[in-house]
């Protein structure tokens, strides 16, 4: 089977050249305790860039090592585990049309529609959007929200979240006609492009008396001018900085901005969405209700094929991308949307 390499691991921009394909004996049989599995859709995020540069939450991703992402895949045999052959889960998994997992590093998936909402909405960039607006940012309704990356998997659902819990929603995004469509498709009452010349200003324009909360997803000079724009006793969630992934150093800071925290009385804080697991299944029934009541819509960019992933993640990085990027690996397991009935 396919699998796909870092061959080498950028300086600067990530690029297609930076990866190989190797040819690689298909998994065998599982062992005691272990799952074999069919990839069915592969989540590009901008993380998987990040691993490259330094360790994260995980160790650093080096030449020679396998990319991984995280997988829905369908479980096609097991030993001795109690996983039913069949059942879709979720798991992180080498960039691989089959792989060998241990049955506790898997989590059985709740089947509610298409398997891709299970990657954007009703998925990581759900929750990521739903704990850090509303429990990290603690927004109220009536206050205005900025984020950036806003036509990005987690920006356009972080703008929805804000817009139906009453909130006024500015969106950033590197470009025009994604910040149009935000603003007629997805209920966005202003957007700002930060490749615009004179995006400072357009910034303070559009942000009128200010902003309440500000979700960051991409840091670096971005994050300067919506600290700008904060008003006294704001709120930044610091969700992830991808303007740092790619760039071949660090943009220096935080020299300005211990005196803008101080004045303004602002709370600044990170968070992972993993520390939030004990909110996860109440944001999933909120976010499944207004999925299927129509009110937020999910935007999902489905590249095809294994050998797509590599410039799928280019793409991300460079804002190539209009909502959740994912790969679709493999078919959907015999049974369609049935197939729920076997998930644990
Ligand atoms: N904390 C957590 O637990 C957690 C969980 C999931 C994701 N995240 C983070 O959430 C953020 C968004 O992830 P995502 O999956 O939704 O990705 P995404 O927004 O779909 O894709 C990244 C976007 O970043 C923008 N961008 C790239 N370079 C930029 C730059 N130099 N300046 C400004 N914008 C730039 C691009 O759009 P435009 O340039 O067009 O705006 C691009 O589309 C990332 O930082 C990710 O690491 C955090």
């Amino acid at each position: 089977v396919n699998t796909i390499v870092l061959a080498e691991r950028p300086e600067g921009a990530l690029e297609e050249a930076h990866f190989s394909t190797v040819d690689v004996p298909a998994p065998s049989s599982p062992g005691p305790g272990e799952v074999l599995c069919r990839t069915v859709l592969l989540s590009i995020d901008p993380a998987n860039r990040a691993w490259m540069r330094q360790a994260t939450y995980r160790p650093r991703l080096d030449a020679g090592q396998p990319m991984e992402g995280f997988v829905l895949a369908e479980v096609v045999a097991q030993n001795g585990t109690g996983v039913i052959p069949g059942a879709v889960v979720g798991c992180t998994a080498p960039w691989q049309e089959y792989f060998v997992a241990p049955a506790q590093a898997v989590r059985p998936i709740r089947r509610r529609g298409p398997l891709e909402r299970h990657l954007s909405v009703l998925g990581f960039s759900g929750l990521t959007a739903y704990v850090g607006l509303l429990e990290v940012g603690a927004l109220e309704a009536g206050e205005t929200v900025l984020v950036s990356a806003a036509g990005g998997s987690v920006g356009h659902l972080v703008g929805q979240i804000a817009r139906l819990k009453g909130a006024r929603v500015i969106g950033i995004s590197g470009s025009d006609d994604k910040n149009a469509m935000l603003e007629a498709d997805l209920g966005f009452h202003a957007t700002v492009n930060h490749r615009s010349p004179r995006f400072a200003a357009e910034l303070r324009s559009a942000c009128g008396d200010g902003v309440d909360v500000y979700f960051d997803n991409v840091g670096g000079p971005v994050l300067s001018a919506a600290l700008e724009q904060m008003r006294t006793h704001g709120r930044v969630v610091c969700c992830g900085a991808v303007s740092q992934y790619d760039a071949p150093r660090a943009t220096p800071g935080p020299a300005g901005v211990p005196t803008i925290l101080v004045t303004k009385r602002l709370r600044m804080q990170g968070f992972l969405l993993q520390d939030h697991s004990k909110s996860w299944s109440a944001a999933l029934e909120e976010l499944g209700r207004w999925v299927g009541e129509g009110r937020i819509r999910a935007l999902e960019d489905v590249r095809v094929g294994l050998e797509s992933a590599p410039t799928a993640l280019v793409d991300v990085l460079a804002g190539r991308n209009v909502g959740k990027v994912m790969v679709r690996v493999g078919s959907d397991p015999a049974g369609g949307i049935g197939g729920a009935r076997r998930d644990r």
